[in-house]
């Protein structure tokens, strides 16, 4: 291992402390305290350990939150009655409808329906648009995470070849958007290297920043880098593993035990990019609140 470990636990807990400072304040100076909304539809297990998690954050930052769990079975109008009534709470300034949504509900319609001054997860095409053009927006979090990582840690990426694996809406396209504006912690030259590719390695192997995000486990191996890189592993896949006590682990993207003796730096998986996600999240309700994004 010749790789310095990138540690998101450390950097995470860094950011909710500015938060929670910040919220302080403008509890103290403006009578406003955070409010953020989870709506969970159906019992998908991941995301029910997101939600907790997530509204164990709000707890520590001292946001209002409240928690709203549908059946499956629930119909698409009620679902938009729910977030509707969300918009016009003066008391909730984030609403974060958990994804994946059951097959009968259009994600898109839904996406569109929150009022995009309390999309806290950045998917709303008004803050897609104006992230592209470089306007102040509410940013997807993990996108988001990435950025300060690199930022925090010494890895700038101003002038550097980025090499994002993987073009989701979700990571990859607003991470590309991100790094590629004109702007402080940005200014990178970014390329996406997707399934269309055929061969990652051509790619990969200019990278001086990687940034994989394709949700298949270990796949980018160490051979496959430029010596020397700044790897982050957005990727968090469980894979089996019989000497586990549950039978399986978590992994990235990245094979990490080959990758971390070629890059110079690297996140780990778990403990990288997942604990910045929801600093983030914390990071864009206090944004909300204090409401100054699009005056
Ligand atoms: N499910 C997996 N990731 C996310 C996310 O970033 N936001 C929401 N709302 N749901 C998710």
């Amino acid at each position: 291992m010749t790789a310095s470990l990138i540690d998101g636990k450390a950097i995470a807990a860094t950011i909710r402390a500015e938060v929670k400072s910040a919220a302080d304040r403008l509890r103290d100076e403006r009578g406003t305290v955070p409010g953020l909304a989870f709506i969970l539809v159906g019992d998908n297990p991941a995301s029910q350990v997101y939600v907790r998690s997530k509204g164990k954050a709000c707890e520590e930052m001292g946001f209002h939150s409240v928690t709203e769990r549908l059946p499956a079975s629930t119909a698409q109008d009620d679902l938009l009655s729910r977030i509707e009534s969300f918009n016009r709470d003066p008391a909730i300034h984030g609403i974060l409808v958990q994804l994946p949504l059951p097959a009968h509900i259009n994600e898109q319609t839904i996406i569109e329906s929150i009022d995009y001054r309390k999309d806290v997860d950045g998917f709303h095409p008004v803050n897609v648009g104006r992230l592209v053009i470089g306007l102040p927006s509410l940013r997807p979090c993990t996108p988001a995470g990435v950025q300060e990582l690199l930022v925090r840690c010494g890895h700038d990426p101003a002038g550097k070849h980025v090499v994002v694996v993987g073009r989701s809406n979700i990571v990859g396209k607003p991470v590309l958007n991100m790094l590629l504006q004109k702007q402080k912690g940005a200014n990178a030259i970014v390329t996406v290297a997707h399934t269309g590719a055929g061969d990652l390695v051509p790619y990969l192997r200019q990278a001086d920043i990687v940034v994989a995000a394709l949700g298949k486990p270990e796949i980018i191996r160490g051979e496959m880098l430029k010596p020397g890189c700044v790897v982050i592993d957005v990727g968090i896949n469980r894979i089996p593993d019989p000497s586990a006590k549950n039978g399986t682990r978590i992994v990235g993207d990245v094979h990490f035990p080959s990758a971390s003796t070629v890059a110079s730096a690297i996140t780990p998986v778990p403990g990288g990019v997942g604990p910045m996600t929801i600093a983030m999240l914390m990071k864009n309700t206090l944004l909300a609140a204090e409401g100054i994004l699009y005056r």
